[in-house]
């Protein structure tokens, strides 16, 4: 046993109810530094007819902001809705999903019950007859007012006020699909329907939604997510490890919260795998090592969701050179902006490969090769801004960046120039 009173059961219980690196946070005391986002959803949802969008970039954090603002509202005899869209996702299907949701049926019931009728009945049924079975027993809306009277009605057998969060909103791309969503929240507005909506998704699906109606940002509040400043960063740290009654040493708490590029999933799975290296040491410990840390970074390379690894590795790992891609990729991600000049990063990459005692390119080389980090080939992982400045196509892969440059031995700076503040502040367990 490596930390005092923890066997392995109440460790492994422990670590659950403590860091959740896959899941959404649901619970206003594990969501660090959004006390003011929250606050001003709840004051949007007890405005009437107002709908909230929270946006921001992939990862940053916005399910966890909308599903804990939704627990929080939502009465208690029931759970909120919570739909997420994918590619086949179409107005009247998600309106169909949430009312089914609302009835409280089970979707999949439905859909298994309906096959077996429609096995039954195949023979000698009429077409219509057999769409409208395997419809189910909610119909797809024929308009908007068709589907704000769908959902209204079926909201009342819910309860009093049921909160709807409609996730991933981007990812429906059918045409005219996302206008239609811009009437339904003019019309929960003018009506006053007795539900919430709040929406999920990155900038550009806002845009388009404010875009298809010019009136809809009246009943929309909008809520930006940046990036995780510092001091939650160590929060979700520190706090995972108070529970356990240990400390992680100063330098690897700024290096997790450095490395994490303010995106929390980083800093969740490394604090998970730090604590497992200090769980299976043989030493009783009660302060984390450097080695503990090291080793947690190499384990947490391993275990990324798989879209990144797989861009990050077509963007370098099938060349032969591909440390050269690799080096400028790290020269890119070594700063706390996010879209730079190419002279700026050649200038770091210079500086970062001497230190490191890496093969440095001329600055015709670096050039073709950042360049060539635009292309399909090499997955897309960069784009230009405008013309001679880079950023990463997804910003979320910055961290994932930092966190191979740290398996591989090379540190870094902090991403954010204030990142310093916290290096030296040991947290005591109480
Ligand atoms: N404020 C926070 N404090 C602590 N942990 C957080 C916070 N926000 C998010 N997390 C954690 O970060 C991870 C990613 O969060 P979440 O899924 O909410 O992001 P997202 O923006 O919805 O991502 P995506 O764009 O991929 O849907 C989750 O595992 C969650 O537990
Ligand atoms: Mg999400």
């Amino acid at each position: 046993m490596s930390i005092a009173g923890f066997n392995r059961d109440r460790f492994v219980e422990t670590l659950q109810a403590t860091l959740s690196p896959t899941t959404p946070i649901r619970s206003p005391e594990h969501l660090r530094g959004r006390e003011k986002k929250l606050e001003d959803i709840r004051r949007a949802l007890v405005q009437a007819g107002r709908s909230v969008f929270v946006y921001g970039d992939r990862g940053v954090g916005k399910t966890s902001l909308a599903q804990t603002a939704a627990y929080e509202h939502q009465s208690a005899s029931k759970a909120p809705v919570l739909i997420g869209c994918d590619a086949s996702s179409t107005f009247a299907r998600v309106v169909q999903q949430i009312t089914t949701r609302l009835l409280g049926l089970d979707a999949t019931l439905i859909k298994q019950a309906n096959q077996q009728k429609a096995g039954l009945a195949s023979n000698g049924i009429s077409a219509e007859a057999q769409r409208s079975i395997e419809r189910g027993p909610v119909p797809l809306p024929n308009s908007v007012d068709e589907a704000t009277t769908m959902m209204s009605q079926a909201a009342k057998k819910h309860s009093a006020v049921p909160v709807i969060v409609i996730d991933e909103f981007e990812r429906i791309t059918a045409n005219g699909e996302r206008t239609l969503f811009a009437d339904l929240i003019k019309q929960t507005g003018d009506q006053s329907m007795p539900f919430k909506l709040i929406f999920c998704g990155v900038a550009s699906s806002l845009d388009e939604l404010l875009d298809a109606h010019h009136s809809c940002y009246r009943y929309l509040v909008t809520v930006e997510l940046e990036r995780l400043p510092p001091e939650p960063r160590f929060e979700i740290i520190n706090e995972a490890a108070k529970a356990f009654g240990i400390a992680i040493e100063p330098s690897s708490l700024g290096r997790i919260a450095a490395i994490s590029d303010g995106f929390p999933h980083y800093i969740h799975l490394i604090t998970e795998k730090l604590l497992w290296e200090i769980f299976s040491d043989v030493n009783l410990i009660s302060l984390s090592t450097p080695a503990h840390f090291l080793e947690a970074i190499r384990t947490a390379v391993l275990d990324i969701e798989a879209k990144l690894r797989t861009t990050y590795e077509k963007a370098t790992k099938k060349y032969v050179e591909a440390d050269q891609y690799e080096a400028v990729l790290w020269a890119l991600a070594d700063h706390h902006e996010l879209s730079r000049r190419s002279a700026d990063i050649f200038n770091g990459y210079v500086h970062l490969t001497r230190t490191y005692n890496i093969n440095t390119l001329p600055r015709d080389k670096f050039t073709q090769r950042i360049n060539a980090l635009k292309r399909p080939t090499h997955g897309s992982i960069l784009k230009g801004s405008r013309q001679g400045w880079y950023e990463f196509s997804e910003p979320v892969m910055r961290g994932y960046v930092r966190l191979q440059a740290e398996a591989q031995n090379v540190t870094l700076g902090a991403d954010h120039p204030a990142e310093y503040r916290g290096y030296n502040r040991l947290q005591t367990p109480n």
